[in-house]
């Protein structure tokens, strides 16, 4: 891999991750972009080597299975690459009542957005402070900020992303390594449809496009802020919810979640 810096991106093949994979190219770093869609990373990598020159180590793999981190570590350790930034993005809704919902799709929605995440920000945390320079970005969202009934458990998984990232952060100050947590409020992406939730209210009511959420993201990542919320209406949402009764805030949470019955 050659000199510039190197970003490692966890899905990258869609949504938000794309995005912040062209940003990334755009400006000169190499990829390291993992996901399950093989030839979607293909097909990217093969696009931004066309537009900027990129070089980008492509890894497919499936980040809810346990040992996933360790692979992706070991891979870059093999191809002797640097991570200078971790992004920390893939992740996936499930959408019920938890007492319904399958238990295994369950397990795998809190492997891949917290235990993965975890894991790949403890292997290359280390690397980066013995640097005394590394940048990580956690993606958690605005689920992160109250109980969310009908997906409970990828709303609770979000809050450990934001309460983690914030925690470390504070750890880290003074160190040369910054921790950011990107917070979106709903998106289009893959995310809604593949969590069944397109004609949740939350949606209806209006969503950021991925482009300007990966933006404000990769400021926030350069600029070494802690958290961002991406969008004023979500940043005042967050917000509000802090002086309402937590009981009130879990009952809209759910209006806002349901879906229109077909
Ligand atoms: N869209 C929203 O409304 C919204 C709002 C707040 C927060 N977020 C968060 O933003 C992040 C990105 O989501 P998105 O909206 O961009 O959704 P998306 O379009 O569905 O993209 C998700 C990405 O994660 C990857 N991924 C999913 N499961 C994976 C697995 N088991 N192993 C490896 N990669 C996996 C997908 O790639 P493959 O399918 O190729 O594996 C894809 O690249 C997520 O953490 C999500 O929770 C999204």
């Amino acid at each position: 891999m050659p000199d510039h810096k190197t970003a490692l991106i966890t899905g990258a093949s869609f949504g938000i991750g794309l995005e912040l994979a062209r940003l990334f190219a755009r400006d000169g770093y190499s990829l390291v972009l993992v996901a399950r869609s093989a030839d979607k990373l293909r097909q990217l990598a093969s696009e931004f080597e066309k537009a900027h020159g990129t070089r980008s180590l492509i890894l497919a793999s499936d980040l809810s299975a346990p040992g996933a981190a360790a692979y992706v570590h070991d891979q870059t350790a093999r191809a002797e690459i640097t991570v200078d930034v971790l992004v920390n993005n893939a992740g996936f809704g499930q959408f019920g009542l938890f007492a319904e919902n399958d238990l295994e799709e369950c397990l795998q929605q809190i492997q891949l957005n917290i235990t993965t995440l975890t894991h790949l920000t403890r292997l290359y945390l280390p690397e980066m402070l013995q640097r005394k320079s590394g940048r990580i970005l956690n993606v958690a969202s605005t689920a992160a900020f109250q109980a969310g009934p009908l997906m409970s458990v990828y709303y609770a998984t979000k809050a450990y992303v934001l309460h983690f990232s914030e925690g470390i952060a504070n750890e880290l100050r003074g160190t040369g390594v910054t921790v950011t947590c990107l917070c979106p409020g709903p998106t289009v992406t893959e995310f809604a449809k593949r969590a069944k939730i397109l004609t949740a209210r939350l949606f209806k009511l209006g969503a950021m496009d991925a482009r300007t959420v990966a933006e404000d993201g990769y400021r926030a990542l350069m600029a070494g802020k802690p958290i961002v919320i991406s969008g004023f209406k979500n940043w005042l949402t967050a917000q509000s919810v802090r002086f309402a009764p937590r009981s009130w805030v879990t009952a809209v949470a759910r209006k806002l979640q349901e879906t229109r019955k077909e």
